[in-house]
């Protein structure tokens, strides 16, 4: 339905004149407004580049607030990636300009609306013609559209005509209005000809949000300055458009309480922040830039190490496949290698064939005294298996798994035949390349009910696996007690303490070229961890500070991390055998995948369930007597905490904590596929 029609329809209500509309539409304004303000709106035009997320909701938001004339831009068309925030983002819409389709919007609200179109978006060219009557401009550009939001903003100052700018940040809003009278968007975000994207975005944002609370919760890796990507919520623009629209009524009102910038406003309801300051320098001001220099050089590059690297999916309908080509292949093996395993030492290998991809376990890789019979290397084998089924649903291809199909083919451990099916995808098949291993503290927040049943659900597709969950604090407590007993032993045994040494991996140059072990920062032991990491790789130095007492606080460190949780858990098979733990390494992911797609962390803690196990083969004598006192008192507890399972019949996979928290800020490497080929 068009302007005629909405007009058509007015005149059987009686309304056909602006004004009759006027006084029944925005009736319910008048007690905030007077009848004569209402009148002043209708005449106003107001300005707004952009209808996406923020621009498209100023629209509306004007709009029954009673404005009546507009000059609106955009050259884009409406996706489905834009539902999450823009007004007019619908599936009818899909593929229409946004500008018709937020017209058609604003008309269908108020048929006698002027508004002056600008189809081909704001361009140089047409900044002036543009601005030309405007009242106020309320800024609706994408964020990443910096030079011509730069042009806006001066070419208005220069024309006498305020511009409002309102930034959606996590949760939040921040709010600038500049007034031609005040200072200049060049002056307060200290931007100059010349200056490298990057800068340009980070100086806007910065002096968007000079007390960027957003920082605290959003996952900073979603931040492609590069690529012009980021997080942002409906929620937000929402909030942005109220801030905005109320300094828009306010200045065409002439209504007091303006607060040009270098004033800023912001509020984050989500912390339940309200701040409001006064940068008299704007980014020059000495605060502002010790802050872009922190977020630039520590937050954004830490945040670039933490990065997903996540391989795109070749496409090829399923239909067309025949045998398994190379793309598919190279992609199902990229997958297999995201995998986790104990030091990241990746300990699998890959034959292909036109139908099936072969598994097979690497033991040289791994000869630990952590890795009793190779039990962490299959387990890591089980869930590259996983990652391989996962990653060929995804394909659209059906995977059969064959367990250790010939046992005289020692190392083979399974084979994956493929072929071109209409499977159900698997919506844990997306995480495989952002689940990861995260050693910070998360916070004490319990797991809420229905994650943790769904947690289960998905450990269901193994049926021989079982996950306990822990989630009570006095339980917790115990269990740091008797992960920090354990956890001693991994610095007071010389070959296990001389392993993990030989897997960290001091300098990004080291990580780089080996492609495996942890990276320091990995590891996240803190500045002093680190010091400490580095001082005590000689064994000597390791003995000579355990026997002071000072090697317990690696234990210490394990414990506290079992506190800073909201869960830990722990995943069982039903036996004992290599192929039990194929199965169980494939449970394992499952679940590691699972917490990834709730948004939760999770670091395993291997020591009690790998000692065990060379407890129970290896007979307890493989442990050094005081050793062995320890490890006596871990397993009576232990037990205890998990009564629902057998250890001597069931193999205990692996323990871990879970939570929410911060994301990691430093990822591990894989080698590259090739290198697994056999
Ligand atoms: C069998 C096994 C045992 C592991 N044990 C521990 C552990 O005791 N403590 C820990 O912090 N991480 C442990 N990890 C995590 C690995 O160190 C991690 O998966 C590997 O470094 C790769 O990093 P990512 O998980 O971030 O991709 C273990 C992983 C596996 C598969």
């Amino acid at each position: 339905m068009g302007r005629d029609e909405h007009l058509a329809t007015l005149q059987t209500l009686g309304l056909s004149t602006p004004s009759a509309y006027r006084d029944a539409a925005f009736s319910r304004n008048i007690g905030l407004l007077s009848p004569g303000e209402q009148e002043r709106l209708a005449r106003a035009r107001v300005a707004i580049p952009g209808m996406g997320g923020v621009g498209g909701v100023h629209l509306i938001n004007l709009v029954r607030t009673g404005i009546g004339c507009f000059s609106l831009a955009d050259f884009d068309r409406f996706d489905p990636v834009n539902v999450n925030r823009q007004f007019g983002a619908r599936v009818p819409a899909f593929g229409r300009p946004k500008l018709e389709v937020m017209i058609e919007e604003a008309l269908s609200i108020n048929p006698f609306l002027d508004i002056a179109p600008y189809p081909a978006g704001l361009t140089p060219q047409n900044l002036e013609v543009f601005l030309t009557g405007v009242d106020v401009v309320l800024d609706g550009l994408d964020f990443f559209q910096f030079d011509i939001r730069r042009a806006l903003f001066n070419t208005a100052r220069a024309m006498g005509i305020p511009v409002i700018t309102a930034g959606p940040m996590g949760y939040s809003s921040a709010l600038l209005v500049f007034s031609p009278q005040g200072m200049g968007f060049d002056q307060y975000f200290d931007i100059s000809d010349g200056m490298a994207d990057e800068q340009k975005y980070l100086r806007f944002a910065m002096g968007l949000a000079p007390r960027p609370t957003h920082i605290r919760y959003m996952d900073l890796t979603r931040v492609d300055l590069k690529g012009g990507k980021g997080p942002s919520l409906n929620i937000a623009c929402q909030l942005c458009s109220s801030l905005a629209a109320t300094e828009a009524v306010r200045i065409i009102l002439g209504k007091p309480g303006l607060e040009p910038v270098p004033h800023f406003t912001q509020f984050d309801p989500f912390l339940k922040i309200y701040r409001q300051g006064c940068l008299r320098r704007g980014n020059r001001s000495l605060v502002q830039r010790a802050k872009l220099w922190y977020v630039q050089n520590v937050l954004l590059k830490s945040a670039a190490k933490a990065r997903v690297d996540v391989a795109e999916p070749p496409r090829i309908a399923a239909a067309e496949l025949r045998g398994l080509p190379e793309a598919e292949a190279d992609y199902l093996l990229r997958a297999a290698v995201q995998a986790p395993s104990g030091d990241n030492v990746q300990p699998w290998g890959f034959r292909t064939t036109d139908s099936s991809v072969d598994l097979l376990l690497n033991p040289d890789v791994d000869t630990s005294f952590f890795n009793v019979r190779q039990v962490a290397s299959i387990i890591s084998c089980g869930a590259a298996m996983e990652n391989i089924r996962l990653a060929s649903l995804a394909l659209g291809m059906d995977a059969a798994v064959d367990l250790l199909p010939d046992p005289g083919q020692q190392n083979l451990m399974a084979r994956i035949r493929l072929q071109p099916g209409s499977p159900a995808p698997d919506s844990l098949a997306q995480h495989i390349w952002a689940r990861c291993t995260n050693r910070r503290p998360y916070s004490r927040l319990p797991i809420p009910e229905w994650v943790q049943a769904d947690l289960q659900d998905r450990i269901q597709d193994v049926p021989e696996a079982q996950l306990h969950l822990l989630a009570d604090r006095p339980q917790l407590r115990k269990l740091a007690r008797l992960v920090y007993m354990a956890d001693r032993i991994r610095t007071e045994h010389r070959g296990l303490h001389e392993h993990l040494n030989s897997m960290i991996r001091f300098s990004d140059m080291e990580a780089r070229q080996t492609r495996d072990g942890f990276p320091l920062g990995n590891l996240e032991a803190g500045p002093a961890g680190e010091v400490f990491l580095r001082l005590t790789r000689p064994w000597p130095v390791m003995r000579a500070v355990n026997a002071v007492g000072l090697g317990r606080m690696v234990a210490m460190h394990s414990a506290q991390g079992i506190l800073a949780s909201g869960a830990a858990g722990m995943v069982v098979v039903s036996g004992l055998e290599p192929r039990d733990f194929l199965r169980g390494g494939q449970a394992l992911q499952r679940v590691w995948l699972a917490l990834t797609h709730h948004g939760l962390q999770m670091q395993p803690m291997a020591a009690i369930p790998l000692f065990w196990l060379r407890w129970l083969w290896e007979g307890p004598q493989s442990f050094s007597p005081g050793h062995q006192k320890l490890l006596e008192k871990v397993w009576g507890g232990f037990k205890a905490l998990f009564p629902g399972a057998d250890f001597n019949t069931q193999g205990l996979v692996m323990l871990f904590r879970t939570g929410y928290g911060p994301g990691i800020r430093h990822r591990t490497l894989r080698r590259e596929v090739r290198d697994f080929m056999r």
